[in-house]
């Protein structure tokens, strides 16, 4: 008896471990769920969905608001998703096109802080979850 309910607690562990585990890694797509419930919590979800088209405008645009240093993510990742850039300081930057680095967008901590710290500095803003749902489906799309 005691040694089956081990057992059963046991398997209980391991199932919530795993699930734990999965939640921290992400596939890209389950960013995009994410930031699509975001966006429908914020009654800002676009009725055509997420669009690689507006992502692609907003990461080609000059924006108001940041750094001038900084006016547009072009600024570090360069005007195509895939080539690779290059921070202020000279570091290169792999490709944000998920064709070009198969690993990207499947950390949520690193998405999210790479989110704020850049957009701040570009916007002098956070982005909202449907900047950001476009501009994932755009690097998606490339
Ligand atoms: C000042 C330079 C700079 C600018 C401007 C910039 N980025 Fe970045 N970005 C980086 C660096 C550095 C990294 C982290 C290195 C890496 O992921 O290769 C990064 C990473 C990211 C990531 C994380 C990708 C991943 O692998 O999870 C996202 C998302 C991102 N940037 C979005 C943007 C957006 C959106 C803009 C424009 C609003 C922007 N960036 C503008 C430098 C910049």
């Amino acid at each position: 008896m005691i040694r089956d309910v081990a057992i059963i607690s046991g398997l209980t562990l391991a199932t919530v471990l795993f699930v734990a585990g999965a939640a921290e890694a992400a596939s890209p797509q389950e960013m995009l769920k994410r930031y699509e419930a975001e966006a429908k919590a914020a009654g800002d979800f676009p009725a055509g969905g997420f669009s690689a088209e507006r992502g692609k405008a907003f990461y080609l645009a000059r924006h108001k608001g940041g750094k001038p240093a900084t006016p547009s993510c072009t600024t570090c990742h360069t005007d195509s998703p895939l080539k690779a850039g290059k921070t202020r300081t000279g570091k290169v930057i792999q490709p944000m096109a998920l064709s070009k680095t198969p690993d990207r967008y499947s950390d949520p901590e690193k998405v999210e802080k790479w989110f704020r710290r850049n957009c701040r500095s570009v916007l002098g803003r956070e982005c909202t979850p449907r900047e950001k749902g476009d501009f994932l489906t755009y690097m998606i799309s490339q």
